[in-house]
C-alpha cells in the first residue's frame, strides 16, 4: 500500500495540544477555569428562541462588533471618566475581530504573522496553546521564565529579549516576530500593569505584541481602559506606579509613547503593533458554544481575520454573544462571588499551612503534601476536577484549582482537607 501524504514537515513533528477534556459533565470541574455556574439565564432565553428554521441559514454577524464595543464602554475604568464620551478616544467596529473562541484567534494570528524561522517571545509557564501555534509555523520560541519566589513578571528580560541583540549576534538580528503575554498569567496568576504591556508595545514597533486578556475581569489590569481614556484615570486603589512598579519588579517602567488625545481619536493610533484578546468563555459562562475577539489597530485586525473561514462563528454563539454582552451585572456579580471564594479558600489553605500560590485569575496553584498525582485522583474519585501541573517549568508538583462559588469551594476544601491535609 503506497504510503499516505506527508503533512508539512513542521505538522509532521507537531505534538498537538491536547487537554483532559471527556467525560466531565456532572462532575465538579476546577480544571478548565470556565465559569462553573453557567451563563446568564438571558442568554438561555434567547437561545431557546431560535426558531428551528434559522439552523438552515447561514450564520449572520451584523451588530455583534457594534454590541462588543458597547461592553467595552461599560468596562470598570472607562466608566466614571471625568471627560463626556465624545471627547475620548474611540474603538471602530474595523478594531474588533470575532473569532470562533480566543483559541481561534491565537491560531489565527501565527498563521498571519508567523514564517517558519521568525521568533515566538513568550514566557514560561504560560497558556499551553501559544506553543503548537508557533511550532506549527515553524517558529522558533523563546520563554523566559517567570522570577522565583513569587512568579513575577520579568520585564527586563522581555524588554532586552525584544530590543537587543545577544552577544556574538550578527547584523542581521532581527526582533521577535510576536510577542505573546498573558495577562494575567494562566496558571501563575501573574499580573502585568497595562503600563508595563504598553512599555513593551512602544518599545518593539516590529514585534506584534498581543496581550492575552482572558482573565482580566478578574484582576481588572487591561490596556483598553488606557487606550480609550488618555487622562490615566484608574480605577481606585490602582496606582498606575504601583501598578507598574510591581510588574516590572523594580521602581521604573520605561516611558510610554504619547497617547492620543484627539476626539474620537483612534485609541491604538501610538500602539499599532498591539492586539488584545477577550472572550466570553470564562467570566460569560458560554465555553461551549464558543466567541472570542480580537481589539486591535484596524489593519492587524484585517490581516488576522483574513486566515479564518467566513462562517467560522455559529449562529448559537452569535445570539449568545448579543445576550451575553447586554447582561454585564451578571458578569459582574459572577466576579464578585469567585473573588469571595478565593478569599474564603485562602485563609483556610493559610490556616492549614497548606503550600500555594493565589495572584490574579479565576484560579491558583496548591503544592498538596502528597503526590499531586494522587491527589488529583482522589479528588477525581470525589467527583472534583482540578489540573495537575506535572511537567511545566517551575510548577511542577502543583495543582491549578479554578475557583467557583463559596458553596463549591467549600466542596473541593472538605474532600481536599480529606484526602491531602494532615494535622501538623
Ligand atoms: C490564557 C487563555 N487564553 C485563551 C484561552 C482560550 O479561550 P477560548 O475559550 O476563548 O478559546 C484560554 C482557555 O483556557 C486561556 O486560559
Amino acid at each position: 500500500m503506497p504510503a499516505p501524504p506527508q503533512a508539512r514537515p513542521e505538522v509532521e513533528s507537531l505534538q498537538a495540544y491536547s487537554a483532559p477534556l471527556e467525560g466531565r459533565r456532572g462532575l465538579l470541574r476546577l480544571d478548565f477555569n470556565e465559569n462553573t455556574v453557567g451563563p446568564s439565564p438571558k442568554v438561555v432565553e434567547a437561545i431557546r428562541a431560535i426558531p428551528a428554521d434559522h439552523y438552515a441559514i447561514y450564520p449572520e454577524y451584523d451588530g455583534l462588533r457594534e454590541a462588543v464595543l458597547a461592553s467595552l464602554a461599560d468596562m470598570p475604568g472607562t466608566v466614571s471618566l471625568p471627560q463626556p464620551p465624545a471627547l475620548q478616544p474611540s474603538l471602530r467596529i474595523e478594531q474588533v475581530g470575532l473569532f470562533n473562541g480566543v483559541d481561534a484567534a491565537i491560531h489565527a494570528l501565527f498563521q498571519a504573522y508567523g514564517a517558519p524561522g521568525d521568533r515566538l517571545l513568550t514566557t514560561s509557564p504560560t497558556f499551553g496553546y501559544y506553543t503548537p501555534c508557533a511550532r506549527m509555523q515553524g517558529m522558533a520560541i523563546e520563554a523566559i521564565p517567570y522570577r522565583m519566589p513569587g512568579f513575577a513578571f520579568p520585564f527586563e528580560e522581555i524588554l532586552a529579549a525584544l530590543t537587543t541583540p545577544p552577544a556574538g549576534a550578527d547584523g542581521g538580528w532581527l526582533p521577535p516576530r510576536l510577542l505573546l503575554l498573558c495577562n494575567p498569567n494562566n496558571p501563575t496568576g501573574t499580573r502585568l500593569a497595562p503600563e508595563a504591556v504598553l512599555a513593551l508595545a512602544a518599545a518593539a514597533p516590529h514585534t506584534l505584541v498581543v496581550v492575552d486578556e482572558l482573565y482580566e475581569a478578574f484582576t481588572g489590569d487591561s490596556v483598553l481602559p488606557l487606550l480609550l481614556d488618555p487622562e490615566g484615570q484608574k480605577p481606585e486603589g490602582q496606582k498606575p506606579g504601583d501598578a507598574a512598579s510591581r510588574a516590572a519588579g523594580t521602581a521604573a517602567v520605561p516611558e510610554t509613547a504619547a497617547l492620543p488625545t484627539a476626539a474620537g481619536a483612534d485609541p491604538f493610533a501610538a500602539y499599532p503593533n498591539l492586539l488584545v484578546l477577550r472572550s466570553l468563555s470564562k467570566t460569560a459562562g458560554i465555553a461551549g458554544l464558543r466567541i472570542g475577539f480580537a481589539i486591535g489597530a484596524a489593519a492587524v485586525v484585517d490581516r488576522v481575520s483574513r486566515v479564518t473561514g467566513p462562517y467560522d462563528i455559529n449562529s448559537f454563539a452569535v445570539t449568545a454573544a448579543f445576550a451575553a454582552l447586554a447582561d454585564q451585572p451578571y458578569v459582574d456579580a459572577y466576579v464578585a462571588e469567585v473573588l469571595a471564594a478565593r478569599q474564603w479558600l485562602v485563609e483556610r489553605l493559610v490556616a492549614a499551612g497548606v503550600r500555594h500560590h493565589v495572584d490574579g485569575g479565576n484560579y491558583l496553584l496548591i503544592w498538596p503534601q502528597r503526590p499531586a498525582a494522587e491527589v488529583d485522583q482522589a479528588l477525581r474519585e470525589a467527583g472534583i476536577l482540578v489540573r495537575l501541573m506535572a511537567g511545566k517549568p517551575l510548577i511542577d508538583g502543583s495543582l491549578r484549582v479554578s475557583l467557583g462559588t463559596l458553596e463549591q469551594m467549600g466542596r473541593f476544601w472538605e474532600a481536599f482537607v480529606l484526602c491531602d491535609v494532615r494535622p501538623a
